[in-house]
């Protein structure tokens, strides 16, 4: 059926250009979360370079309890949006003070700590602890509306997300998200953005016409 073809196709496209990305080697909860609070703002690039510099200055959550914020400030630098790391070290400071040092692995608790949402806490119980959650993203949610909504505006989440249940691998949620994420990114590089104001082409045709370049790119990777 259309939901075990739309499945097949994220694979496929997975295992020829999965994108390999250092805060996938790990399972570390501790390295999880930091990757996924600066993707929330960050270019991936951008992140790939900061990433481990950050990593080496604070690797756990203890030494990152423990730094002066400004020390923490200053591995920031260039990942922009700073509020990010002033929550990003109390949030160590909780886990030290009061998870006895360890994530936990639920996303409602995980939801307290700051600078982490609900996207952010499901993608962390997903990707650490590989747990069949159901969440959405920016690229989540193009995947989703680029296949099965494509010839309307105004689509919800109420509406993606029984997609995204359902599609869900429950064997391997980690790298199921991971396949849908760099199929959306891939959406997002193949497609003319439709909200743009100089869009020119009509909402028929913007999905017909980049879906045959997506197709055909498909078909010679
Ligand atoms: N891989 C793991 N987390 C990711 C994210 N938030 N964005 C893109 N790729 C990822």
């Amino acid at each position: 059926d259309t939901l075990s073809l739309f499945v097949e196709m994220v694979w496929a496209f997975y295992h020829a250009h999965g994108r390999p990305m250092a805060w996938r080697e790990t399972r570390d909860p501790y390295r999880i979360l930091i990757s996924e609070v600066m993707l929330q703002q960050t270019q991936v690039n951008r992140v790939k370079e900061k990433y481990p510099l950050f990593i080496g200055a604070f690797p756990t959550f203890k030494t990152l309890a423990a730094a002066p914020l400004s020390s923490v400030l200053d591995r920031w630098q260039g990942l922009g949006y700073n509020r990010r790391a002033v929550a990003l070290h109390r949030a160590a400071g909780i886990v030290v003070a009061d998870w006895g040092g360890h994530l936990k692995e639920d996303p409602a608790d995980l939801v307290t700590l700051p600078g982490i949402g609900k996207a952010t806490a499901a993608s962390i119980v997903a990707f650490a602890f590989n747990r069949p959650t159901v969440f959405i993203e920016t690229n989540i949610r193009r995947v989703f509306i680029h296949y099965f909504c494509a010839d309307r505006d105004g689509v919800t989440d109420g509406e993606i997300l029984p997609l995204v249940e359902r599609t869900l691998d429950r064997e391997n949620p980690r790298e199921w998200y991971y396949a849908l994420m760099d199929f959306g990114t891939f959406i997002a590089a193949n497609h003319p953005n439709p909200n743009r104001k100089s869009a020119h082409y009509s909402k028929q045709s913007r999905f017909e016409g980049s879906d045959r370049q997506v197709r055909g790119r498909l078909l010679r990777l």
